[in-house]
């Protein structure tokens, strides 16, 4: 097979940490299982490259990164003061941070966050039904409240008006809730090999083995929310064997933490999406375990981009004591999608993702040093 490459951008704060161990992981695989693999480290996006030349990342950064089939990001955000580092985050031209700027120039119209609480991990909830909680968060990536169109009049002023403009087009909605619809029949067929079955009951009263829920503030937000559940609607008569659910996003908020093992797949927009997967990773054991993609699934020559929901927590960086766990979770992920194109590399996302389930397995919330955690799942990959 060809060598598939990708471009790892550590980024700050504990980033460099949690990717040391991934790149330590794909090593044993690569050598293991002899993979067509190869990556390269850059020093950009990040803030140390910030202050030194001004902006974050080289002005061709993104034709850089496109000889690439993935990026694989730790975390960026300048370690110092939260104003600093909301400004530096904010800084480029078009006043997205680079992070923005790759999903957008690589139109990562899909960002993908699974929230499975898995033996081990942190239980936040009480309820012995939390072990049941095993969703996909599906959160539309490419408009809606990030467009960032708008601005300040009278700035400054006690008549100052601040607007910011909501985006939503109906291609962008169609191919998001249809990815969910997707997705949806895929996890009922994964979790058939794997012997594990769910129900979910149609609004007829049909039980289903798979279920989309569709968030929007339809009751307020009119005109997004109509043509979203318009479109979903549409859809579903595509999907008959998935069942249909709806919630406005602060009602979904309430049964994400009454009832989250209710969920199966729920699609939301860019900003509810954004904040309902904080929440549901707190849900699947905190921010440690979360792992994220952007992908993009209908252009095969820009790559989609892998990064755990977590930030570069300022305060904790530097002192190898971050959780790799998500990162590697999320390097599973990446290698499966890499696997599209060269199976071998889906298997050993398999596997790796195995390594680090096992490892959550056996040593739960133990305090364990970032190093520690990554021999560990090293060593189940090498025996
Ligand atoms: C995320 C982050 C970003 C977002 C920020 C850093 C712009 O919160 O990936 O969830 O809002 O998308
Ligand atoms: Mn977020």
């Amino acid at each position: 097979a060809q060598t598939t490459r990708i471009a790892v951008t550590p980024g700050d704060g504990i980033g460099p940490e949690v990717v040391a161990e991934s790149i330590r992981c794909l090593e044993v695989l690569k050598d293991k299982h002899k993979l067509a693999l190869d990556w390269t480290q850059f020093p950009w996006p990040s803030h140390a490259w910030h202050q030194e030349h001004g902006e974050s990342w080289p002005a061709d950064a993104l034709v850089q990164l496109q000889a690439y089939d993935a990026i694989l990001l730790g975390a960026l955000g300048d370690p110092g003061p939260l104003h600093d580092k909301d400004r530096y985050l904010l800084s480029d031209s078009v006043s997205l941070g680079p992070l923005l700027e790759m999903r957008k120039g690589f139109d990562q119209w899909v960002c993908e966050r699974p929230a499975r609480l898995l033996p081990g991990a942190r239980q936040y909830l009480k309820d012995d039904r939390a072990k049941d909680i095993d969703m996909l968060v599906i959160r539309e990536n490419s408009e809606g409240e990030y467009v960032s169109q708008g601005g300040r009049l009278r700035q400054g002023t006690p008549d100052e008006v601040a607007t910011q403009m909501e985006v939503f087009t109906r291609r962008a909605t169609e191919r998001i809730i249809r990815y969910g619809f997707d997705q949806a029949r895929k996890r009922a067929s994964d979790r058939l090999k794997e012997a594990r079955t769910r129900s979910f009951r149609t609004f007829e009263g049909h039980i289903c083995e798979s279920q989309v829920c569709l968030i929007t503030k339809r009751n307020a937000l009119r005109y997004w929310g109509d043509m979203y559940t318009e479109v979903f609607e549409e859809i579903a008569r595509e999907y008959p064997d998935v069942a249909t659910h709806h919630e406005l996003v602060d009602a979904a908020c309430m049964k994400f933490v009454q009832s989250p093992w209710a969920f199966d797949v729920v699609v939301a927009s860019n900003l509810q999406g954004d904040i309902l997967t904080d929440l549901a990773a707190v849900l699947s054991g905190g921010m440690g375990v979360a792992p994220s993609c952007n992908l993009n699934p209908s252009n095969t020559d820009v790559p989609s981009m892998f990064e755990p929901t977590h930030g570069s927590a300022p305060d904790i960086a530097g002192q190898g004591i971050a959780d790799p766990t998500a990162m590697l979770f999320t390097t599973a992920r990446m290698l499966e999608w890499l696997g599209r194109k060269d199976p071998v590399l889906a298997h050993a996302g398999q596997e790796l993702f195995h390594a680090v389930a096992a490892d959550l397995a056996e040593k739960g919330t133990q305090r364990r040093s970032t190093r520690e955690i990554g021999d560990a799942v090293r060593q189940r990959l090498i025996t």
